[in-house]
């Protein structure tokens, strides 16, 4: 399904360095990468291999050093200041390792952070909004609890209410499960894997463990800073060859 949807991010011949003291470190070479509306996608590759780098210049957290990056058709290169935050408080959104949420402070408020950012949401809305992503991850009986009240699993899903608040058009997950024991970390990924398919909405994980990536329709492996393989390509190849031996 979706296959047939607009991309929502697209990047060509992307590449990018860190500088420090004017000793260059290139971390990505050449990334060709189309994830479309819809799409849960798992990116995996080993410690260093780039993961992060690439999901925070998709996630508008950092900028590639050359090459083109386009957001729903629009090269991201040219966009204002404002513009970027502007996508930043509306269009994406990220769930960390470290669940990063402030602490003596309920679930509730953590929820609805970003809405005090938000150009267009009124404070009216807030609560009912917060309320209703809290809903959907199933922690409606724990909304007044203070997060160092809550078990890591809790937590995480916390975190994941927080990122759908806005209604982003991605979730960008980085390890989402990587502090945590197995049982909690299958329970955030069935409720990432179901805000995919049941509200359709786009995830982008990062994960080392092949368990965790596959709760994910489509997997592409980095290594040394370069896609090294995709399934979509695999799929694709293998439609191909049925084709070809009909
Ligand atoms: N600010 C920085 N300055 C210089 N080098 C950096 C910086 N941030 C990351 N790197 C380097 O870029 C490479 C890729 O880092 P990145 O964090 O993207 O890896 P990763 O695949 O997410 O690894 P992990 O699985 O350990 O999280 C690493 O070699 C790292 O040392
Ligand atoms: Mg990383």
């Amino acid at each position: 399904m979706a296959k047939q949807n607009p991309p929502l991010i697209e990047t060509v011949d992307l590449c990018k360095s860190y500088f420090n003291d004017g000793m260059e470190t290139p971390v990505l070479f050449d990334i060709d990468l189309t994830i479309r509306e819809g799409e849960f996608i798992s990116i995996m590759g080993p410690s260093g291999s780039g993961k992060s780098t690439l999901m925070h210049i998709l996630g508008f957290l950092d900028t590639p050093t050359s090459g083109s990056y386009l957001f729903r058709g629009q090269k991201t290169r040219v966009l204002h200041d404002d513009e970027l935050a502007r996508i930043r408080a509306t269009r994406v959104s990220f769930v960390f390792q470290a669940f990063n949420l402030l602490p003596r402070t309920t679930v509730l408020d953590n929820v609805i952070l970003p809405l005090l950012y938000h150009p267009t949401i009124p404070a009216s809305e807030r609560t009912e909004r917060g309320m209703k992503a809290i809903e959907q991850v199933g922690l409606t009986e724990r909304a007044t609890y203070f997060t160092n009240q809550l078990s890591g699993g809790q937590q995480q899903r916390t975190a994941i209410a927080r990122s759908l608040v806005t209604e982003p058009d991605v979730i960008f997950a980085d390890e989402p499960t990587g502090n945590l024991d197995s049982a909690s970390g299958i329970q955030v990924m069935e409720v990432l894997q179901n805000l995919h398919s049941k509200q359709g909405r786009t995830i982008v994980l990062v994960t080392h463990e092949k368990t965790t990536a596959e709760y994910a329709e489509r997997v592409i492996h980095i290594l040394d800073g370069r896609i090294a393989t995709d399934t979509r390509d695999f799929k694709r190849n293998h439609a191909k060859n049925v084709k070809h031996l009909k």
